[in-house]
This record gives C-alpha cells, sequence and structure tokens, in this order.
C-alpha cells in the first residue's frame, strides 16, 4: 500500500539543565526516538527536535553555589546530556537550548501578540521574600511545619508526610532554603496570562466530536475535565529579579518563568533546524500548517502542555498540536528509583556496564500507548534480552550464516517462485510478511509492546521451522549426500533463513538502529526502509562472514551496574563537570537544611586506616580496614581508588562516619563511610585530622 509522504515534527520534553539525564528520563527520549525512526523508515519527512530547559531558579542557585556564569553551567549540562542521548541512539534533528537567541525572539513575539490581544493583565501579589539574598523564593525554596500534620521540614507548597497541598504563607515555622532566614512577605507587580479566555477553545480541542481526531489519550481528558470543573486560572508567567531568563520587553526586572520560555523552546530548537536545512518554519508553525505536530512528555507536566500551551499557541496566532502523547513514570524492580537501593540509575553509569540497545529493547517491550507507569524488573530485563532478543531473534542469524559460509561461500540461493527454498520457506516468510502491516499499525499508535511480542513470535516460528528442517544432518553429509537434491535444499533453507533474519530486523529497526546496522552489514545490504520488505535477498547475493551482533547479559554487569549507582552515593552526591580550560566545578546537590538534633545523629569518628587493598572487579573501590580505637576495627569499601594507592593509605588518620548502617555490596559488607571531599578522578581529598587526634574520638 502507498501511502502519502506525511510533514511530521516531533518534540520530547526539555530536560532541566541542572542535573544528569538517568533512566527514569530514558523512557521518554527513547520511546520518541522509536517512533520518529519509524516514521522516517517509511519515507516520511520527520523531524525530532529538543533541547535543554535552562532558565529558572535552581540552575541560577546551582551556578552561584558553583562561583560559574548559569550560560557556563548551562553549556556544561546542554553538551552532558547530548553525549548521554546520543549514545543511548536518541538522535535529534536539532538540539538546542531555551537560552538561545531565537528562544528570545519567539517568546518575545508571543508575548507581544497575547499583549495585543488582551490576553495579558497585571496585578499586585504579596510572595515569601527572602531579606538575607535579597529575592523572592519560589514555593520550593521554602521549607516549614506542615500546617496540616505539624511535620517539620515540609515544601513551601505541599507535605511529602500527609500529603496536603497548602499557600507556602499557611506553612508553619518557615525558612528559606537558600540562606536559613525568615521570609517576609513583599508586595510585587506581576503578569498573568489570562487563560480563561480560552475556555472555549479548550474545550472544543480537547473534548472533539466523536468524528473528530482527538489531541490527547482519552484517559487524559478525563483528567482535564477535572481541571475544567475547578476552573481555569490565570497563570503567573512573571518572576522578579535576580532570576536567570528573558527580561519581559517594556518590564524591567521582570523575568519570564521558566514554563513560558521552555515549550517555545520546541519552536526555537525547530527554528535552528530550519535555517541549517532550509524548511519553511511557517508551513509547519502558522494557524492553519498542514504538517503533523506531536508532544511526547510524562503525565506530571500535562496541565503546561494541554491547557497553557495549545492556549498560547492559539492566542498568538500559531496552529495547536496535533496531539499530544503522555506516558507514565518509570519504577525499577516495583518501587520507585531509589539512590540507596542502587535503582536510581544515571544514564552514564548504564552506559558504563550495558549496551544501551538492550535498555531500547526492554523499555519498548514495555511501551504501549497507554498513561501507564512502567516497571524495569531487572531479572526479567536479563532474561528477555538473553532468552528472546539473543536466543530468538540474533540465533537465527548466526545458525545459518555458518552453514551458508561453510558450504556455499555465504552466497544466497534462488529465493523465488518456484525455487527450492519458496517451496520450503514460502509459509514462514509469507507469515512474517504478513505481519508487516499489523507491526507497522502497532507503531503507528505507539504499541511498541505489540510489536516486540509479535516479532519474536516469528522469530519462535522461524527457530521451529529451522529444527523441523534439521539443515544440520544435511551439512554432515555435505560430501556424501543422502539424495540428490540435499545440498540445494540446505542451501535454500540457510538462505531462507537469513531472508527471515532480514525481515525481522526490519521490524527490529527503530528499536535497535545499531545492532540493525551491524546486521545490514552483516548482509552486506544499505540501510533498510520499510518499502525494502518487498525486496528480497537476491539470487547470488553474497553475504559477510557472520560476527557475533548481541552478547548476552551476565547478571554480574547489571550487579555491578546497581553497586556502582550507589557508590556514586556514598562517595559524594555530586556530579563532576569540566568546564571547559577553567580546570573542574563541582555541581552540587543542594541539600535541604538540617537541624542541629540530625546532625547529631551523625557519629564522626577519628580512625586509623589499619590495611588498604584493591578490591578485583572494581576499579573505583579501595577496601579499608580502619581501627576505632580499643581494638574496634571496621570493614569499609570506599570509591577512593583514582585518588589514592593503598600504600598512601596505610598508617594514616582520617575521619569516617562510624555509625552508618552496614550494607551489603557486591565485594562484602562495608561498615562505614570514609568522608572525601573533591569533584572525583584524581582530585580527591580524605579528611585528617590535626596531630594529636585518637581513633575513636568524636568529631562535635
Ligand atoms: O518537567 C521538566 O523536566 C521540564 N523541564 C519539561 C519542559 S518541557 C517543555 F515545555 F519545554
Ligand atoms: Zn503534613
Amino acid at each position: 500500500m502507498v501511502q502519502a509522504k506525511r510533514k511530521i515534527l516531533v518534540t520530547s520534553a526539555l530536560p532541566y539543565a541542572n542535573g544528569p539525564i538517568h533512566i527514569g528520563h530514558l523512557v521518554e527520549y527513547i520511546q520518541t526516538d522509536i517512533w520518529v525512526r519509524f516514521q522516517k523508515m517509511r519515507g516520511h519527512d520527520c523531524y525530532y527536535v529538543c533541547a535543554d530547559d535552562a532558565h529558572g531558579t535552581p540552575i541560577m542557585l546551582r551556578a552561584q553555589k558553583e562561583g560559574i556564569e548559569p550560560t557556563a553551567l548551562i553549556a556544561l549540562m546542554g553538551r552532558d546530556h547530548l553525549r548521554d542521548f546520543t549514545d543511548f541512539g536518541v538522535e535529534f534533528d536539532n538540539y538546542g537550548s531555551t537560552d538561545s537567541a531565537e528562544n528570545r525572539e519567539l517568546v518575545t513575539q508571543i508575548y507581544r501578540r497575547l499583549k495585543a490581544g488582551g490576553h495579558i493583565s497585571t496585578r499586585t501579589i504579596k510572595q515569601a521574600y527572602d531579606p538575607v539574598k535579597n529575592m523572592f523564593l519560589p514555593d520550593r525554596f521554602i521549607r516549614g511545619t506542615c500546617p496540616r500534620c505539624g511535620a517539620p521540614d515540609q515544601y513551601g507548597d505541599s507535605c511529602e508526610v500527609c500529603g496536603a497541598t497548602y499557600a507556602p504563607t499557611e506553612l508553619k515555622n518557615p525558612v528559606s532554603a537558600i540562606s536559613g532566614a525568615t521570609p517576609v512577605q513583599k508586595e510585587s507587580e506581576h503578569y498573568f496570562f489570562r487563560l480563561g479566555d480560552f475556555e472555549d477553545t479548550l474545550r472544543t480541542w480537547l473534548f472533539p466530536d466523536i468524528t473528530e481526531p482527538r489531541h490527547v489519550q482519552a484517559e487524559v481528558a478525563n483528567k482535564l475535565d477535572e481541571w475544567f470543573s475547578a476552573g481555569l486560572q490565570d497563570w503567573d508567567i512573571s518572576r522578579d529579579a535576580p532570576y536567570f531568563g528573558f527580561e519581559i520587553p517594556d518590564a524591567a526586572g521582570k523575568y519570564f518563568y521558566v514554563w513560558l520560555d521552555a515549550p517555545v523552546g520546541y519552536m526555537a530548537s525547530f527554528s535552528q533546524l530550519c535555517r541549517r536545512a532550509a524548511i519553511d518554519f511557517d508551513e509547519y508553525w502558522a494557524r492553519d500548517a498542514k504538517p503533523e505536530l506531536y508532544h511526547f512528555i510524562g503525565k506530571d507536566i500535562l496541565y503546561f502542555h494541554a491547557l497553557f500551551w495549545p492556549a498560547m499557541l492559539d492566542g498568538a496566532g500559531f496552529r495547536k498540536p496535533t496531539a499530544i502523547f503522555a506516558h507514565g513514570f518509570l519504577t525499577v524492580n516495583g518501587q520507585k528509583m531509589s539512590k540507596s537501593r542502587g535503582t536510581f540509575i544515571n544514564a552514564r553509569t548504564y552506559l558504563d556496564h550495558l549496551n544501551p540497545e538492550y535498555l531500547r529493547y526492554y523499555f519498548a517491550n514495555k511501551l504501549g500507548a497507554h498513561v501507564e507507569d512502567i516497571d524495569l524488573n531487572l531479572d526479567d530485563f536479563i532474561a528477555r534480552v538473553n532468552s528472546d532478543l539473543v536466543g530468538k531473534y540474533v540465533n537465527i542469524a548466526s545458525r545459518a550464516a555458518g552453514l551458508l559460509h561453510r558450504h556455499f561461500a555465504g552466497t544466497i540461493a534462488d529465493l523465488g517462485p518456484g525455487s527450492a527454498a519458496s517451496a520450503i520457506a514460502q509459509d514462514v516468510i509469507g507469515n512474517a510478511l504478513q505481519a508487516a502491516a499489523r507491526i507497522g499499525e502497532s507503531y503507528e499508535e505507539r504499541r511498541f509492546g505489540a510489536v516486540v511480542r509479535e516479532t519474536m513470535n516469528l522469530a519462535d516460528a522461524f527457530n521451529q521451522w529451522w529444527d523441523r528442517h534439521r539443515p544440520w544432518e544435511l551439512s554432515k553429509r555435505f560430501e556424501h549426500p543422502a539424495q540428490p537434491q540435499d545440498n540445494e535444499v540446505l542451501h535454500a533453507i540457510c538462505s531462507a533463513a537469513l531472508e527471515g533474519f532480514r525481515i525481522l530486523t526490519l521490524f527490529l529497526k527503530p528499536v535497535l538502529p545499531e545492532l540493525a546496522r551491524n546486521a545490514e552489514r552483516f548482509l552486506n545490504l544499505g540501510p533498510q526502509t520499510w518499502k525494502d520488505l518487498e525486496v528480497p535477498l537476491r539470487t547470488g547475493h553474497h553475504t559477510n562472514p557472520y560476527q557475533h551482533l548481541a552478547a548476552r547479559v551476565d547478571p554480574n554487569q547489571v550487579q555491578a551496574m546497581l553497586d556502582n549507582s550507589r557508590e556514586n552515593l556514598t562517595m559524594t552526591s555530586q556530579t563532576p563537570v569540566t568546564a571547559p580550560g577553567a580546570g573542574t566545578a563541582v555541581i552540587e546537590e543542594i541539600k535541604p537544611e538540617i537541624t542541629i538534633d540530625d546532625f547529631a545523629k551523625v557519629d564522626l569518628r577519628v580512625a586509623r586506616i589499619a590495611k588498604a587493598g584493591f578490591v578485583q572487579g572494581a576499579d573505583k573501590l579501595l577496601q579499608l580496614t580502619v581501627d576505632l580505637g580499643e581494638g574496634r576495627t571496621r570493614n569499609i569499601f570506599a570509591g577512593i581508588r583514582s585518588a589514592y594507592a593503598p600504600q598512601d593509605l596505610e598508617g594514616r588518620l582520617t575521619v569516617v562516619v562510624a555509625n552508618l548502617a552496614p550494607r551489603k555490596m557486591k565485594f562484602g559488607i562495608s561498615e562505614g563511610m570514609v568522608l572525601a571531599a573533591g569533584p572525583g578522578g584524581k582530585d580527591l581529598w580524605i579528611l585528617s585530622p590535626d596531630s594529636g587526634a585518637q581513633p575513636g574520638m568524636r568529631i562535635k
């Protein structure tokens, strides 16, 4: 079936520039990338753009803390993010930043149009203000006692203990999380976007007639209905200086709230692509634009994408999205990702241990069209990769290639009508080709789990077919065939198996682009597109010698990744970034304030390092025996190997956390923590007390 060429623009949510990419993020980028690759394979003009979400208070404060400019910080983070995405095979047509000239221009244009349309109003509001830092405090940066349940140290907008949500003014004993000062209430003029002006537009867009296409998933429409019932409130789009963002035109000292310029970043990133690739920006964004526009997002940011964003676009004379595809969150082994369990896995840590395509494959298995959460069960991950991907799909190629190269110089037999191969394999190949339409539909509808299941069923069918024909027996008798046609049959079986492998590779290619590339190289074919389904391997086509396409996952690799994720935490909760030409800057997590009582719980002691040694299989760890005085010793695995040799440490005094609950690691039990500072690598220093301190002394 020939389908008209479509023009499609696709985005994923823009990751914040204040932290590394982790596997929770990757669900979305992998989901989007698979869909985009599928569209490209179908021959459509499909563009995938994204950017770093670079503005806002957290980024400003983080840069301050590091003593670098926010622009330097976001440059480093943007570079790291793109590197992580690229290594996971996520291929953008453009990756920008919301702190770009294009974005400033578009945001300004949109704002001016909204203002001219009467959709911006101003009024003075009272807000919490940090009198020491001289800045207004976002709710998240105020801590205090929950007005409902009395739990101490809760955020300014919600309580993590009882789940209450409230205004920051209701919080008891509020303090600024930045300076510790008690916030005061201060007035300031704010700019508001009048969302209510768009109620009718939004209703028609979100709840179309049954005959019209939907713009959001059904379950999302239900959720949004609740928001309409609650009433559409004006949206505060301004923030006072100091703020890292774009200043509002004609409003000195007022900045656009990060969430106003973030989605405009989709347009800005696309406009960079347009300039580079001579694409007509207006064709994609004008009010009556024909091309399709899709935003892949997480369920937590629906309000912004399904209400504010289409309203802003409408008010500024642009088109609205064709659809918003929301997905759920990732859990690992059935639970929220957790730093202490080692399941808060950064993209880079995963890459240090495992093949990125295995995560793509596993996520694809789990992804459907709904907003459900998905679970990465690590035992299941190992099983799926080993028994399905390697054991079923790759197995077809490795078995067939071995025999084809041994006896037929890797050359394909005639597969055409009337051939021996056609007689033997027409059913199994015919079934695979027939599945193409269904698989294509599943891709289109983002039911990737169905794609993978169907493809693996076909792989099963090929393996069973192979076993039924027992080609290895024909191979054994190759020099002295029992029947004159045996060798021809053997050639036909191997060739048909590789044709089957070619078809399955094509089906899996959006999920496993790198594996597919290697398979194409082995089959000696150019990049396969969906159309090539109809182009079987030619008679006499020469395949390349088979090289291993995918290795099984060793459970030890998974364990090492978890240990490593925990190590990252025990070492320092820091992400080192290297500033070009500026040595190394350390980006530290901003920790919530603790009370003196919290601090008193930590038993810090002077210890003498009695013994130090390497740990086999752990390139970051040293095993230490520390002496805490009076014959008390502890075993500690410390992530300091990059900076210290064991002989430098033996005999030294240092400081340890002596009451840390013992932790089981792959290499044994660790019974404490050595304190160290620095960005990591060679730049890491353990603490040493002044001379005179004795093992066992408590640090107060
Ligand atoms: O929630 C987030 O991580 C935001 N940085 C997403 C922004 S998406 C878009 F609107 F820019
Ligand atoms: Zn509470």
